[in-house]
């Protein structure tokens, strides 16, 4: 390494996307290795839209390992971020800047200290797995600092240790956790089923309902189903590994209708494990059981499944549609039952690809007043408009794996200081 007291600083900068799980993960086997009871599979969202950007730097300046989470600075005192820095440091290797002309050692990483910026483009406090995307980069990105050799599965291995569910940020498209069998969790792991452009058509609508009510914790919440649900076992031991087989055969086939009734079903159970939780656990409200009635009513009156909905541990709806013509149709129903409040303005009402709202016909707040009620509850009135109990809408698709950023005005760090910019 040059010699102490030199100025120099340097940094790496990744993107890495959120995911939304179809077949969920719920249950650890061990809990400090963050290893589950059951595979499970995801769809990787749209970096655009949701997504975590974050800069990593090294300089022998730093007196500490320092965070700053959407510029505040956070600790790194916790367990999952040491483990993340420790295992990452540990598979460090050289890395030298011949223009700077510095070279840093294997050795040299034990003792340098680094700092992380990291910002979310989406609210880290609207429950949309937040921390999949940010444990996804955060150990992305030192990976590209430290300059390690290890492939994308290890890499995730890592990440399954700063959050479960990030690991599977580590793909784009498709993604499998699996499991693995190994006491020490080097075979629990993510692995791409299918690349993001096997199947392009599919459109995400994401509610974000507004909830008032903390909820618990998913780590507390799953420890507590594990020690006491009886369904849990079942699930775990007989219905997902039947239900991962036909999920991975329908993602190869673009099979929408029986992706659609896996998704459905595994939401469905995953919540029904946490009521058979003692005390039960609530994470969808009355807004989430209205989108489900409004999908299942809508999917019935047509005969074959024009929506699949999935909700994670908390109230909000995710939605999949088979292409951009029902998804237009699908949030129409949407604006039709759960309207903006009235200071609210459409722009920030539906965010994301704001093209399926036009195909959707709508332009103004005035088109959603005046949206027509859909078909199959026409004939049933009175029906209900729940008025502001949907935030906004997120219109995003399947989108690509962590990147690294190579512009330099993408950085969230100074590239002299190495402060926050
Ligand atoms: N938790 C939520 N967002 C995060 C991020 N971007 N990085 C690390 N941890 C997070």
């Amino acid at each position: 390494m040059v010699e102490k007291g030199s100025e120099w600083v340097v940094m790496a900068t990744g993107r890495s996307p959120t995911n939304i799980a179809v077949i969920k993960y719920w249950g650890k086997r061990d809990e400090n290795l963050i290893l589950p009871i059951n595979d499970s599979i995801s769809l990787t969202l749209d970096p655009l839209h949701l997504s975590a950007t974050t800069t990593a730097a090294v300089s022998p300046s730093f007196t500490r390992d320092r965070m700053w989470l959407n510029g505040k600075e956070i600790s790194l005192s916790g367990e999952r971020y040491q483990k993340c820095l420790r295992e990452i440091r540990r598979r460090a290797n050289e890395v030298s800047d011949a223009e700077k002309g510095i070279v840093i050692k294997k050795e040299d990483w034990e003792r340098l200290h680094v700092h992380i910026s990291s910002y979310n483009n989406f609210p880290t406090a609207a429950g949309l797995a937040s921390s999949a995307a940010g444990f996804a980069c955060l150990v992305f990105t030192l990976a590209k600092l430290m300059n390690l050799k290890d492939d994308l599965g290890q890499i995730s291995s890592i990440a399954r240790q700063g959050s479960g569910s990030a690991c599977r940020s580590l793909y784009g498209g498709f993604v499998k956790w699996a499991m693995g069998n190994n006491t020490d969790g080097s075979d629990s792991l993510a692995i791409q089923l299918a690349e993001e452009t096997h199947w392009t058509d599919l459109v995400i609508i994401i509610a974000v309902v507004s909830s008032k009510q903390k909820e618990t914790s998913s780590t507390s919440g799953m420890r507590e189903s594990v020690q006491t649900s009886a369904l849990i076992k079942h699930r775990a031991e007989t219905v997902v590994p039947a239900r991962t087989l036909k999920m991975e055969e329908a993602i190869t086939n673009r099979d929408f209708a029986s992706f659609a009734k896996l998704t459905c079903a595994d939401s469905n159970q995953f919540h029904a494990v946490c009521l058979d939780t003692s005390p039960p656990i609530f994470y969808m409200n009355d807004t989430s059981h209205r989108i489900i009635n409004l999908v299942e009513k809508w999917n019935i009156s047509e005969g074959t499944p024009q929506v699949a909905y999935t909700f994670d541990a908390g109230p909000n709806a995710v939605l999949v549609s088979p292409n951009r013509k029902t998804a237009a149709l699908l949030l129409q129903r949407l604006l039709f039952h759960f309207p903006p409040n009235k200071d609210i303005n459409l722009t920030s009402f539906v965010v994301g690809d704001k093209t399926i709202l036009q195909d959707a016909g709508v332009t103004s707040m005035k088109d959603i007043e005046t949206l027509e009620p859909p078909p199959e509850i026409k004939d049933k009135v009175p029906y209900q408009k729940f008025m502001g109990d949907v935030s906004y809408f997120i219109c995003t698709r399947v989108g690509s794996g962590p990147k690294v950023l190579t512009d330099e005005t993408l950085a969230l760090l100074d590239p002299i200081t190495g402060l926050p910019k």
